[in-house]
């Protein structure tokens, strides 16, 4: 008896070990790293590929990227879950001290793309990826990234790195993983295809389905349809001008109870662009008005959304 307890408790005692040692990998290892294959690639930057790329970013990264100074110049991330740790947004401007600094081309679209930085640790869900934009968006945004705009002009701020919490740290061991890189050209479609342009822009360009489905935890990045409750909403945000107020992302299918099925498209368009509902009242951030959008891609949008299955999700407004 008394040599089964002491068998017993030796196997108890190495598993306590192998957790201990396991606890102390992750918390000490920090975020994994791996092997940066950046492609072989420089973009010819032209004026309107500058001003795309202006136009992209100014409604895909801006929001998280722009500082106090009016620059890209990072902040603290204030919307972020607190469970994740705490994150400051770097500061990408032409500043050598900057995070942009030194990336070649084929470093940003391997960024982008896949999620693993230049020197190879993998940025946590807090950065999102890109992988069906397609080459030619993705390569407007490094041309506005080089670019003398003045948003991008140096600034010398100088972010704290991120405290990622010790389930951000096991989540990047088990979960979050680089994205692989596309082995074939991403093409966009033809705009006379509404419907596809109008998925495109939704899922692709400027992710509006990443908040506007479940949780991002069960968003599929590649394909976008199987996230589960896909534009149905209900995904918690946070508002980032006060850092506290949870706001849940709106149900955008066409069902006509809890949805936007009784909108037209001339109020979708308002609301999209300006953030106002047809009831009057404004949307609140992290809803950000898209008044860069064109008439043409709210449209695609719009037109878009009919044709996707509806979901009866009644979300919480807390208005
Ligand atoms: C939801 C907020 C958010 C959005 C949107 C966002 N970023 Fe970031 N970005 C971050 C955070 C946070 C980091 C820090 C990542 C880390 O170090 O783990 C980061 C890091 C970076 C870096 C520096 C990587 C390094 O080596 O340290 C670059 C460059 C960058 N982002 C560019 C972009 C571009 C371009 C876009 C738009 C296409 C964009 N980001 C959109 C939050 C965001
Ligand atoms: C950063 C997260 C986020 C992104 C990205 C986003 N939205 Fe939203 N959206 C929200 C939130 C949160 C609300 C609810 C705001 C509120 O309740 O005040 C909302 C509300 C809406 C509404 C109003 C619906 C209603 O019933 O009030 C529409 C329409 C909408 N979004 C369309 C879009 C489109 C189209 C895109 C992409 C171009 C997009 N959103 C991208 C977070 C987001």
């Amino acid at each position: 008896m008394k040599k089964v307890l002491k068998i017993l408790g030796i196997i108890l005692g190495v598993i306590v070990l192998v957790v201990l040692l396991g606890a102390a990998t992750i918390h000490f290892g920090g975020i994994p790293s791996y092997e940066v294959k950046a492609p072989d690639l420089k973009v010819e930057a032209y004026s309107a590929m500058i001003a795309e790329g202006k136009r992209i970013a100014g409604m895909l990264c801006a929001n998280c990227h722009r500082g106090e100074d009016g620059k890209l110049s990072g902040r603290f991330m204030n919307d972020l879950v607190p469970e994740f740790g705490k994150v400051w947004v770097p500061n990408i401007t032409h500043s050598d001290k900057a995070k942009l600094h030194g990336y070649s081309d084929g470093e940003l679209a391997y960024l982008l793309r896949s999620g693993v930085k230049r020197d190879g640790q993998f940025a946590p869900p807090w950065m999102p990826k890109f992988p069906l934009l397609s080459d030619k968006d993705l390569h407007s945004i490094i041309a506005y990234l080089r670019s003398d705009q003045p948003e991008l002009e140096a600034s010398d701020v100088v972010q704290p790195a991120a405290q990622p919490s010790f389930l951000t740290k096991l989540l990047c061991r088990v979960a979050f993983k680089p994205l692989p890189y596309p082995e074939e050209p991403v093409v966009e479609p033809d705009p006379s295809d509404k419907v596809a342009w109008g998925r495109y822009l939704a899922v692709a360009k400027f992710d509006c389905y990443q908040c506007h489905s479940a949780d991002f935890k069960t968003n599929d990045s590649f394909v976008p349809e199987n996230s589960s409750g896909f534009m149905g909403g209900g995904n918690v945000l946070i508002d980032p001008t006060d850092g506290k107020t949870h706001i849940f992302s709106a149900n955008i299918t066409m069902d006509k109870e809890t949805g936007i099925g009784n909108w037209t498209e001339e109020e979708f368009s308002k609301a999209v662009r300006f953030a106002q509902r047809p009831d009057g009242k404004i949307l609140r951030p992290p809803m950000v008005p898209y008044a860069a959008l064109s008439e043409a891609e709210v449209s695609a949008i719009y037109a878009w959304l009919q044709t996707i299955p509806t979901i009866h999700n009644d979300v919480e407004r807390n208005w």
